[in-house]
């Protein structure tokens, strides 16, 4: 129940108004869910100031400037709530702490795709097309095997997502026909089963590469997915499973220890959504397009790698053994201090209390810790944890422990490779992308393709030179030119041959 106004308050004027000082004119711009519309300004133009450059284009309306989004709505959203000033999260309504006590991360998976929490014969249906959807085509063997023995296993799911739209023609708009998915939203029910069945097979289909990426490193065979587990269960089995006669099944079940695939169905529950994050914008940005779906998460698992988003976990270990020991944590911070290192696994664009997930999180590391061991580096992972929150230049800042900096700290104990994590955060992401992938196809207004604006602040126009007029105007500099770099190897060896003028100028 929202709060309850006096009658005069629920007629208050919901605009803004403003003054041109250019002009003198004054505009009342709408104001809904206490957001102002950027292309409003688009109508509020001026003469050209003696300050401006023909590439302001002032005539032609105001630009709204957020360099990194800091400030802009992209999408109106059903999914996912924070609340950053007070750490809060919530699923759908449902808060991210009832969820990760009580619910499974298939059931969850339902809740944010479909918008309710299901009945029981709908979470079965659910559940069995995502396990069902598993398998993959035997050729994806080869094409896991094409890649060096040391690729990163997010090179390897990056592509392998984009590698899967190939098999999937009727999922693919520009083969189908561009309004493909987004008819859906006029009730097609053809193309709404479409569209499931494409989330079924991305969410069903997740686990199998990432294990496949995993196998691939450690010269296994592949495994394909198992009958009778959940879908962490399944994952962890893809991953470990050797044979049925391997003498570790002979003493227990082939099933995985229960409180790791209970922790790794909570930290799964933690990362499906977090509304728009890069990885999700990404995937957005990328859907806007109207691609195969396949295709706009393969972007979100590019997005997604970078060390100041998912990669952060992996940052955040690599961190940590590069400080050593508890009795290294102030140089490191001072270090942070002056810039000259980052603390991994520490604030957040949104959250400037605390991260909710990371209490959550603490929780099941204690839980895992009982199973497999305390992780050494957990002793300076707690001193940089307590010294960094009693610091003033990160208290000053609302700089608080976000989600990674703990996941990592699990992931490591439970036996991943650091260079893993990532994958690890991509499967349960994969969700909420097509979480807001079909809210977007089904928006009743349609898709509109997003286009950003930039603020030129390059040359003006200026007339091509031929190179032999161009005397004295070159521009030359560090960043300016191309960088000189060295050579090595055959290159090297093929440079100096070239420079010698012995041999063909082209291989
Ligand atoms: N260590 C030291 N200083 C920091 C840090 C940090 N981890 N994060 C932010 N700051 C400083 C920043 O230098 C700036 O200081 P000043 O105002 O003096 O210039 C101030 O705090 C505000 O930070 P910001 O860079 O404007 O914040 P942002 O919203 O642009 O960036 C962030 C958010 C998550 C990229 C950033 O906090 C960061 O790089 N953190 C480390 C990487 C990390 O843990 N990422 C995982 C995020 S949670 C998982 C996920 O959802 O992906």
């Amino acid at each position: 129940m929202g709060k309850q106004f006096p009658a005069s308050e629920l007629k208050r004027d919901e605009s803004l108004r403003i003054v041109d000082n250019r002009t003198g004119k004054e505009y009342t711009v709408p104001i809904t869910h206490n957001s102002i519309p950027a292309n409003f300004f688009k109508g509020i133009r001026a003469a050209a100031g003696p300050n401006d450059r023909p590439e302001d284009e002032t005539e032609r309306g105001l630009r709204v400037a957020d360099r990194g989004f800091l400030n802009t709505a992209v999408i109106e959203s059903h999914i996912t709530y924070i609340d950053g000033d007070n750490g809060v999260l919530r699923y759908r309504g449902y808060p991210i702490e009832q969820l990760a006590e009580r619910s499974s991360f298939l059931e969850v998976s339902y809740l944010l795709i479909y918008g309710a929490l299901p009945s029981a014969s709908q979470l079965s249906h659910f559940t069995s097309e995502v396990l069902l959807h598993g398998p993959i085509h035997s050729d994806a063997e080869g094409f896991f095997r094409a890649f060096r023995y040391d690729a990163h296993p997010m090179s390897m799911l990056t592509s392998a997502f984009a590698y899967l739209g190939s098999y999937y023609g009727e999922a693919n708009p520009s083969l189908q026909g561009q309004d493909l998915f987004t008819k859906a939203a006029k009730g097609d029910p053809a193309a709404l089963q479409n569209m499931d069945r494409q989330i079924f097979r991305l969410i069903g289909k997740a686990t199998t590469l990432a294990a496949m990426a995993y196998r691939i490193r450690q010269g296994r065979d592949f495994v394909v997915p198992p009958t009778g587990m959940s879908y962490t269960e399944s994952f962890l089995y893809q991953l470990d499973h050797l044979s049925p006669t391997d003498h570790l099944s002979e003493l227990h079940s082939n099933k995985p220890h229960p409180v790791l695939a209970k922790a790794l169905d909570i930290l799964f529950i933690l990362h499906a959504d977090h509304e728009m994050n890069a990885s999700s914008t990404t995937v957005l940005q990328t859907g806007s397009s109207l691609p195969d779906p396949f295709s706009a998460v393969a972007a979100g698992c590019a997005s997604l790698y970078g060390p100041l988003h998912g990669g952060a976990n992996e940052a955040v270990i690599r961190m940590l053994i590069s400080i050593g020991s508890p009795k290294n944590v102030p140089a490191f911070l001072e270090a942070v201090k002056k810039r000259q290192k980052v603390l991994s696994g520490f604030g957040h664009r949104v959250y400037k209390t605390s991260d909710p997930r990371s209490f959550i999180i603490r929780k099941v590391a204690d839980e895992v810790f009982a199973v497999t061991g305390r992780d050494p580096l957990l002793d300076t992972a707690m001193a940089l944890h307590d010294a960094a929150l009693k610091d003033d230049y990160f208290v000053s800042r609302r700089l608080a422990p976000n989600v990674d900096f703990w996941s990592g700290l699990i992931y490591r104990a439970m036996g991943f490779p650091m260079d893993f994590f990532p994958v690890l955060f991509v499967v349960p992401r994969v969700v909420g992308w097509v979480a807001h992938w079909r809210q977007m196809m089904l928006s009743p207004s349609g898709v509109k393709i997003w286009r950003p604006r930039q603020l030129y602040l390059g040359s003006s126009t200026r007339d091509y030179v031929p190179q032999e007029e161009r005397t004295g105007t070159f521009q030359v500099g560090v960043g300016m030119e191309p960088s000189v770099i060295e050579h090595s190897g055959m290159t090297k060896r093929r440079k100096l041959a070239e420079a010698a003028g012995k041999v063909r100028s082209k291989l």
